[in-house]
This record gives C-alpha cells, structure tokens and sequence, in this order.
C-alpha cells in the first residue's frame, strides 16, 4: 500500500536575524514528529543552526548544497540517525554561501528548490525551511518562492515593531511578484518575557491590524533550558522527562495550531476558522515515556 503523505512545505523566515527561526523549525518539526507525522528539514543557512540545534557536526555532511547544485537524491542527503522522533535533516555547511558561484547563470534561481520539494512532498508530511537572516540571499528568495506557507519568527523587543513591519513588506512583495500562493501560517512570539506587558500588547496590536486572526495563540516563553540543549545539539524533545518542561508543552502546543491551520487551510484563510481548543481535540498521539531518547 502506498503511503500518503500531507506534502506541505513552510517557510521559516523573518529578515532579522537571532529571532527564533531556527528555535522554532526543529521544535514544531519535533513535535509534529511526536504526533506521528513525518517531518524534513531542509537547513539553508550556511551558519547552519538548524544542523548544529540537531547535533550534527558541521562540514561532517554533504546536504543543501549538493541538493541544490547536483543530480543528488534526497533519500542519499538526510540524515536520519540522532534526530528526533519523525525527523529527518539536510544538513548545511558554511560552503553553501558559495552557491551562487557555484550555480549556472542560466539557471532561474528562485526555483532552485523545485526539485528537490517534488521528491520531499511524496514522503513527507511536513517539509520546514529554515532561512537566513537575509532577505536577498539565493536560499531565502528560493524558499519564499517555492512555499505555500509561511511561519514568521519573531522576538518580542521594542525593535521588532519596525523588523515585523519590514517582514510583512517582504511578504507582500513575494506574493506580488513571485509567489502568489505563498500564505501567512502564523506569527510566533518567542523567548517572550513575561513582565514586558506593554510591548507583547503592541506587538500583538500590529498583528492583529496588519494580519488579523493570523497570530499563534501560542507563544514561547524565554527559557534558558533552550540555549543550553542547543549548545549540546539537542532539542527539548530528546530530554528525559520533557513532558514536564513548560516550554516543551508550549511547543507541542504550537505545533498542534500548524497541523489544525494547514489541515484546515481554506477555512483558515477565509477567516472561518475557530481558535483552537487545546483541551479535547488532538491529545498526543505517542505518550512521552515512549519516546526519550538519553545518548
Ligand atoms: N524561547 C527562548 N528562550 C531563550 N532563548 C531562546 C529562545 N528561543 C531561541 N533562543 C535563543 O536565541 C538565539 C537565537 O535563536 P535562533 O538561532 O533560533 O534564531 P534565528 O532567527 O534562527 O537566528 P539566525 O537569524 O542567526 O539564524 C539562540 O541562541 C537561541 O538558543
Ligand atoms: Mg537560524
């Protein structure tokens, strides 16, 4: 029997950099690995974070750069040993800021995913692309353009009012130009403190009139266990009793909102949907203790 899978692909952006992207694509793509979904992240940073937050050791693997200048398959480029549970990895290296060098002046750039997405939607359910702080770069204009979806990232700080205004240009002119598909999945605040009322008031303010109803009911708060597990290469998921971390739970949390916006897309987008109930629908599919994994 063939298996189907959801084929969805999320952009994770914001121009700005050190704003959660990264943070964010390897722990929604846990968590919807938790709920039994089949998740690729395709990392197209040269700073590699993504690689790095999952343990892999840089320059140790081709990855994205092969993906995007050779005939290379997919399934010969994932890394699939040490992620957590229903993830796989395209890992990236600092040699992918050669890219462009290393790509044919003929090619049409903004389409340099196009290949590699068809294989990844037949096996995969959720395809995250976890971007660079950089609007222009090749990477970030490609995955813009080859997304349905786009998950904006963003820290609560008085600065990113003006960096959330950008963002949404940006947004704006993808759709415009490029990619007219291309769908706002949602704004999360993340490494949100708890005692800067006033700001998360105006910036959910500026969502709401720019974006209405398109803010994640769920934010991330600041939590010093995530800067350390990623330092150690792991992500909240692969800790002994994660089920008791809030954070963790925030993040399960969140990730539900991403499977009930995208499997509920037109009904999302005309503004139909109702906000979802945490309690009774979508309970975790696999129960924790299942799946720690202590190296
Ligand atoms: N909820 C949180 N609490 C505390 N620290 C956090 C939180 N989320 C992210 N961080 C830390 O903030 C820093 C920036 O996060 P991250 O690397 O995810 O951002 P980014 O947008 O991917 O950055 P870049 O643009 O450089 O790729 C990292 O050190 C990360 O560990
Ligand atoms: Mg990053």
């Amino acid at each position: 029997m063939v298996k189907m899978t959801l084929g969805i692909v999320i952009a994770v952006g914001n121009q700005k950099g050190g704003v959660g992207k990264t943070t964010n694509t390897v722990h929604i793509a846990a968590a919807l690995g938790l709920r039994g979904y089949q998740c690729l992240i395709i990392d197209l940073d040269p700073a590699a974070g993504a690689t790095r937050h999952l343990g892999v050791p840089e320059n140790s693997f081709a990855g994205a750069l092969e993906l995007l200048t050779t005939d290379e398959m997919l399934g010969g480029l994932v890394i699939e040993e040490g992620m957590p549970a229903g993830v796989h990895l395209i890992p990236s290296r600092p040699q992918l800021s050669e890219l462009d060098s290393l790509l044919s002046k003929f090619v049409d750039k903004t389409r340099i995913l196009d290949r590699a997405l068809a294989m990844g939607r037949s096996q995969y359910d959720f395809i995250f692309l976890d971007t660079p702080p950089t609007a222009a770069a090749t990477t970030t204009v490609a995955a813009y353009a080859a997304s349905e979806w786009f998950l904006l990232s963003a820290f609560p700080h008085p600065l990113s009012l003006g960096g959330l205004t950008e963002a949404f240009n940006d947004i704006a002119d993808v759709r415009n130009h490029r990619n007219p598909e291309l769908e706002i999945l949602g704004v999360v605040f993340t490494n949100v403190d708890g005692r800067a009322r006033r700001l998360r008031y105006e910036l959910d303010e500026l969502v709401n009139r720019v974006l209405p109803g398109r803010r994640f009911r769920t934010s991330i708060s600041q939590a010093i266990i995530i800067p350390t597990l990623s330092g150690k290469g792991r992500t909240l998921f692969q800790c002994a009793k994660h089920d008791q971390v809030p954070v963790a739970q925030q993040y399960r949390r969140l990730a539900t909102e991403v499977e009930y916006r995208v499997l509920n897309r037109d009904k999302f987008l005309e503004g139909q949907l109702q906000p979802f109930e945490f309690d009774s629908a979508y309970p975790p599919i696999v129960t924790a203790d299942e799946l720690v994994v202590v190296q």
